[in-house]
């Protein structure tokens, strides 16, 4: 049977340039010999993108909102993450249950009990190997998704106090997890964080291939 796959997580503001290094990464593993998963949330499946469309537009209660999370990413878990990792692919997926505990119970003060219950529900026993936290100051994230695309959407749309604590909220998942957590400087400029992004890769895909 063949060795299940390392599930990596990124998470980070809106604005933390992000989606810039997901692709780099992507190809990084790839060019070192891995098969890949690459996927986001919310969303990753055919139903579940059509709930990202719904999360990221249309005004909702806020149990509603993390019930609608959840439900994606149960149909992206069960059907999609759980089958490639158990083949021995790798999976990248851009935001996952870190979220929640940062946008909805942190930004949105739902708290964790909540998003816990949901999380030991729909995901018993296992989550991410690793997660990449890209954490820049709050005034760096907001010039940078004022400066990005057109429209925002419902979650770029919040005010500072919503992504203070939103960034607290990952900054306190990672003091309660440390090894799983990759602290990235993304305040630093794009080569900066290359350079970091590939020592913490290298180092992963060593710890990984000389496991029993
Ligand atoms: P993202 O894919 O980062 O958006 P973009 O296309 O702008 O890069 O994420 C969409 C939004 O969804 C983001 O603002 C955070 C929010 N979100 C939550 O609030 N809870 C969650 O559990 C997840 C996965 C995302």
């Amino acid at each position: 049977m063949a060795q299940r796959g390392c599930f990596i997580t990124l998470e980070g503001l809106d604005g933390a340039g992000k989606s810039t290094h997901v692709a780099w990464m992507t190809d990084w593993l790839r060019q070192a010999g891995i098969s890949l998963l690459c996927t986001r949330e919310p969303g990753g499946t055919p139903l579940g993108e059509q709930l990202r469309e719904i999360l990221l537009h249309q005004a909702m209660d806020l149990r509603t909102e993390t019930l609608l999370m959840f439900a994606a990413r149960n149909e992206h878990w069960r059907t999609h993450i759980q089958p490639a990792l158990a083949q021995g692919l790798w999976v990248l997926c851009d935001r996952y249950t870190d979220a929640s505990y940062a946008y909805q119970g942190g930004g949105r003060q739902l708290g964790t009990d909540a998003i816990a219950q949901l999380d030991a529900w729909t995901q018993p026993g296992h989550g991410p190997d690793c997660t990449f936290l890209f954490d820049v100051p709050l005034a760096v994230a907001r010039t940078r998704v004022q400066q990005g695309r057109g429209t925002a959407d419902r979650f770029e749309q919040e005010n500072a106090a919503f992504f203070e604590r939103t960034r607290q909220a990952y900054l306190d998942r990672m003091a309660a997890d440390p090894d799983r957590f990759r602290h990235i400087d993304a305040s630093h400029g794009i080569p900066e964080i290359r350079i970091r992004l590939d020592a913490c890769l290298q180092a992963l895909v060593q710890h990984w291939q000389s496991r029993p």
